[in-house]
């Protein structure tokens, strides 16, 4: 079992369309952390975006960098680490990330989720199945297991992303004493 007084950073879990970038952005500038998020580090990386990578080089090379990406921010301290919402399945993944800060999961209903992700249609590759409705209870299911890992959970379905914000400060702030 890890001393929380050992994790330095706030990892944030959650399924796509949940807010995970934008929310732990605003959250790093409300903690003066750094911001971090593994998809874009990925991009960054490759010089290609998520789709793209999926596309020419399969899943498995996606999730193989989201491995090595995900091994190198556990070492960070004082960033919040937003996650792709695949990073959880890797048990190595989610281990590391245990080890290196406070998990926090954002959840949202399927409905809103979907909603969500058609705003920026042709970015998430594994809800292009004409079908995302499905596809998104499904992996919400499959998921939750890995999500529930997480000490402190959120539900962005119906708040403003300030509210969101303040809500994970008031959660987060108790276990931050003792790591600043
Ligand atoms: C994925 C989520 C995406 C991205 C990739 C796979 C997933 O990130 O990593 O498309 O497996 O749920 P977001 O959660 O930031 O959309």
């Amino acid at each position: 079992m890890v001393q929380e007084a050992h994790k330095k950073n706030i990892v944030i879990l959650g399924f796509m369309g949940t807010g995970k970038s934008i929310i732990g952005r605003r959250l790093a500038v409300e903690l003066r952390y750094h911001f971090i998020d593994t998809d874009k580090m990925i991009e960054d990386r490759t010089q290609k975006r998520v789709p793209e990578i999926f596309d020419e080089s399969g899943e498995a090379y996606f999730r193989s960098m989201e491995a090595e990406i995900v091994k190198e921010v556990s070492e960070l301290s004082h960033h919040v680490i937003s996650t792709g919402g695949g990073v959880p399945i890797n048990p190595e993944n989610l281990d590391c990330l245990e080890q290196s800060g406070i998990l926090v999961t954002l959840t949202a209903r399927p409905e809103i989720i979907l909603k969500r992700v058609q705003r920026r249609k042709g970015e998430r590759p594994l809800l292009d199945d004409g079908n995302s409705l499905t596809t998104i209870t499904r992996l919400l299911s499959e998921r939750l297991p890995y999500y529930s890992r997480s000490i402190i959970a959120i539900d962005t379905s119906d708040i403003q992303i300030g509210e969101s914000v303040r809500r994970l400060l008031k959660q987060i702030t108790p276990h931050l004493q003792g790591i600043n």
